[in-house]
This record gives structure tokens, sequence and C-alpha cells, in this order.
């Protein structure tokens, strides 16, 4: 097991001003309001917080990062949970090494039976794996793992026990989902980023947009929120786990559009809205995964030889 690192900073952050609040509050309750269709109209305000991540730490109303930065390794992970009336949701929990951590923080703030809801954006073990155990503490398995249908294939095989949920998405439509306390989601199929069953959460009330392994970062770094250090590990995780920079593009367009608050991918650190667009020209002309190979077999098929 690893150890858990103590690490607290003092970073600058977008904070929620009061009628920001009421007015997410008031969004829950209209469901054709997208509060981040149009982030101007809720001017943020710079906030320096001492942000300790030992603990959970409160990212939008009800949205906490629940996640573990391991000072042993590169690839830190970022589950997050979305409390909710006793109806509470999490977001790609994590693997078996950080499950101590992450549910010591989980269960800081809402008890296991109150777990109504996994999902899972896509198939690998760092998020998934943990699953399993959060259902064994719970009273009974009557709860929904909701993932897309060909990533549900092999979620099977982490011997999970609620109920699946296996979606069918459409390339660049939003797919509307409720719970059963009434909390909106929308879904994004991510084809391809990084396996053909990925998706994106979007968390209506908050503006929060979960994007899994997408605009995630892979290196020792770390702090909470997106840095000018993040932009470099950003690239090289992308590089490293994106098939091409074709299905880079077509995640950041969709990204772009769905007009997130807060962005909040599994590894690196969250984004907040007003940094999205130089981390889309950073990224834009990337090379990736398979751009990145060369050898007598691509050349022919690029037609060089
Ligand atoms: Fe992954
Ligand atoms: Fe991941």
């Amino acid at each position: 097991m690893h150890d858990e690192c103590k690490f607290a900073s003092r970073e600058t952050v977008r904070g929620f001003s009061e009628k920001e609040k009421q007015q997410m509050q008031s969004d829950t309750n209209s469901p054709k309001t997208n509060p981040a269709a149009n982030p101007a109209a809720n001017p943020a305000q710079d906030l320096e917080l001492d942000i300790d991540a030992n603990y959970a730490v409160e990212i939008a109303p009800d949205v906490y990062w629940v996640g573990f930065y391991d000072q042993h390794e590169q690839l830190h992970c970022n589950p997050y949970l979305i409390r909710h009336d006793g109806d509470s949701i999490l977001i790609d929990p994590g693997s078996v090494p950080d499950f101590p951590v992450v549910a010591r923080k989980v269960f800081s703030i809402i008890p296991a039976e109150s777990i109504s809801t996994f999902i899972l954006q896509h198939q690998d073990p760092d998020l998934c794996a943990a699953v399993p155990i959060f259902e064994d503490l719970k009273p009974d398995y009557h709860h929904k793992v909701i993932s897309v249908q060909s990533t549900s294939y092999f979620v099977h095989h982490y011997g999970v026990k609620g109920e699946l949920i296996r979606l069918s998405l459409s390339a660049g439509e939003a797919y509307e989902y409720e719970t059963g306390s009434g909390r909106k989601l929308q879904f994004y199929w991510t084809p391809y980023a990084h396996s053909f069953g990925a998706m994106m959460t979007f968390d209506v009330a908050s503006g929060c947009l979960f994007t899994s392994d997408i605009l995630g970062g892979l290196g020792a770094e770390w702090e909470l929120y997106h840095n000018d250090q993040a932009l470099d590990n950003m690239k090289s995780f992308m590089q490293l786990i994106m098939p091409s920079n074709q299905v880079l593009r077509y995640s950041l367009r969709l990204i772009e559009q769905v007009g997130a608050r807060l962005i909040c991918p599994q590894h690196g650190q969250i984004i907040q809205a007003e940094d999205l667009p130089r981390i889309v020209e950073s990224l834009w002309d990337l090379p990736c995964g398979m751009d990145l190979i060369d050898d007598p077999i691509l050349r022919n098929l690029r037609g060089l030889a």
C-alpha cells in the first residue's frame, strides 16, 4: 500500500459566490438550462485558498475531489463524488491500492449506503477496480453501475454486483440521464479517447464536466488546479494514450461545445473554464499515438516510401 502524501498548498482557484450557488440551485429545477453554457454570465472570483489534499476537496457545491496524490507514482488518480440527497454518485472511483485513501475521503462526506450510482467512463483498472470493494461495504447491491455498452463488457469482469446500465450513445449528442432523486447528468461519447466506449459526464447542476483520461496529466509535479507544469504533463499523457491527433481533436471540440464551468479529468489537474482556450490551442496540433510511430510499414501506408 502506498504512503499517502502529506500535501497542502496555497493555490489561487475560482471560487463560487453565494449568487452563483443560488443560481446553480435554481438551474437544478430547470432542466433546459445549462448553467455553464455562458460562463461569462457568472463572473469568476479569484480566491486564495489553502487546499489540503489529504482530505476531500469541495470543487463545486456538493461536488468533491476524493483523489490521491501518490508521491511514489507519476499517475495520480482523481475520483469524484457528487453528494445528492441519499442518492450520491461516484465517478471513476479508483483502483485497489488507492482504495483506502479514496474511501476515507468518500466516507467523510457520505455513508456507503447512500451511494446509488457508480459511473465508469472507460474500462481501465485505475478507475474501475475499486468498485467491488465499495459494493461490499454497502448493505445491498441496489445501485447502478453506468458505462457505455462496449465498456460494460469489460466492467462485468471486475465482478461488479450492482445493476449494469449499458448506454448506447450517439456521436456528438448528449444522452440525458436522471438519478432516482433527480440529479441531472449528460453523457457524451468520446470514441477511442482512449477506448472505443469512452465517455464524459456533465453534471448539469454544478457545471462540472468529468472527462476521464482526456486532458489528464502524467508527472510527479502536481497541484489540484491547472498550472503551466500541468500543460507539459498533459501533453505527455495525451501523446501516450490518445490513438491519434484526430481522436484528440474530436474530444477537444466536444469539450468546448459542452461549455463546462469546471473540467475534471481522472488524472492530472482540474481545469477552470477560462484556462480551456489556451489548452486547446496548445494541444490542437499535438501528434499522438500512431502519429508518433515511424517504421517501414507506416511509411508505406502514408505513401512516403
Ligand atoms: Fe485509461
Ligand atoms: Fe486513467
